[in-house]
């Protein structure tokens, strides 16, 4: 009676184990046999009503039956967890052949693909590259430039102080004296950055625009060096058939002072919509530098001269591009920077 049932446990135990298509319908099976009111716990429980000698028998034959099912269990279990990791590693392979995902790249602003060709230009000629601070005491803004309180060039620069005499700079000629005070001669640099005015968004201004500041300090140095130079670099910058024109101007800082205009590399000087007619086109301010100005940074006028100038970057940027409208360049519209 005992083995009979034995037998039937044991069958109806495998099969399930046969059947079972997941782990958890696997230990159902282990629970409701071996489990501790599984039904081959149960029998052992029987056992007591046994008759004494056919214990050792009955009970070999439960442990059998144990193992067995046991063993059963663990293989079926084996089995499952293989081929659930080869469905995984089937699921995972990589195609190596499929083309990669390409991550969209931006590109650089037009104001900085204008300022490393300035810059190339530059260097080319053997100027170095130097930077100066965004945050500037009035010394170096004004008054060593020639620019003392109450000077009417002060007016027209009007910016945005921190504090009484510490302000964010309305140009990069303040570069210029950091250079000369460094003591060290001569001085061939140009010094690129951002400045500061207080003034209305139009189509050509902004309350902060670049400049690029140049400075070349030594003996002999004469406004013949100065043109040179200019023409030079509005030829590599705009084409070698570019015209240059100085008219003479005033910046309190260098004397003579001058503008340079460019002729207009649209229609080569016949006057267009872009030169507004003129046939040329102003790009910078330059001169030699004031003996005061250099006297103020310790440099000794009579032995050393030097000449100066200041670019607008962002108009360089919009002439070279042709773009008409300058808040462009500051809006960060992808559909306008892309093409450049
Ligand atoms: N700093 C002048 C400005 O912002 C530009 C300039 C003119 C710079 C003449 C110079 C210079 O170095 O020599 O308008």
């Amino acid at each position: 009676m005992i083995m009979d049932n034995l037998q039937s446990i044991q069958e109806k135990a495998l099969k399930q184990i046969e059947e079972a298509g997941a782990l958890d319908a696997l230990n159902e099976v282990r629970v409701a046999i071996l489990g501790k009111k599984g039904e081959l716990t149960n029998v052992l429980k029987g056992m007591k009503d046994v008759a004494a000698e056919e214990r050792p028998k009955i009970g070999a034959l439960v442990n059998e039956a144990r193992d067995q099912i046991e063993k059963a269990l663990e293989e079926a279990k084996e089995k499952m967890e293989a081929a659930a990791l080869n469905d995984r590693l089937k699921r995972e392979t990589i195609d190596v052949t499929l083309p990669a995902k390409k991550n969209p790249m931006g590109h650089r602003h037009p104001n900085t693909i204008a300022l490393e060709e300035l810059e190339r230009i530059f260097i080319g000629m053997g100027y170095e590259v130097v930077e100066g601070p965004e945050v500037e005491k009035d010394y170096y803004n004004f008054e060593a430039l020639n620019i003392p309180e109450g000077h009417p060039a002060k007016d027209e620069q009007d910016t945005f102080y921190i504090s009484g005499d510490i302000l964010l700079r309305t140009q990069t000629s303040g570069t210029q004296v950091h250079e000369m005070e460094k003591g060290r001669l001569p001085i061939k640099m140009i010094s690129p950055g951002r400045v500061f005015r207080a003034d209305e968004v139009d189509a050509t201004h902004s309350p902060s625009f670049h400049q690029v500041e140049g400075l070349v300090v030594d003996k002999n140095i004469s406004f013949s060096d100065l043109k040179g130079t200019l023409v030079e670099f509005a030829r590599k910058l705009f084409g070698e058939d570019t015209k240059v024109k100085f008219r003479p101007h005033h910046f309190p800082f260098t004397e003579p002072s001058a503008e340079m205009d460019v002729s207009c590399f649209k229609c080569k000087g016949k006057g267009c919509r872009f030169c507004k007619g003129e046939g040329w086109i102003e790009i910078l301010g330059c001169g030699m530098v004031h003996p005061h100005v250099l006297e103020m940074s310790g440099i000794d006028p009579k032995e050393y001269t030097g000449f100066a100038f200041g670019v607008g970057l962002e108009r360089i940027a919009l002439l070279k591009y042709e773009i008409d409208d300058m808040r462009l360049l500051y809006e960060n519209d992808i559909r306008f920077l892309n093409q450049f």
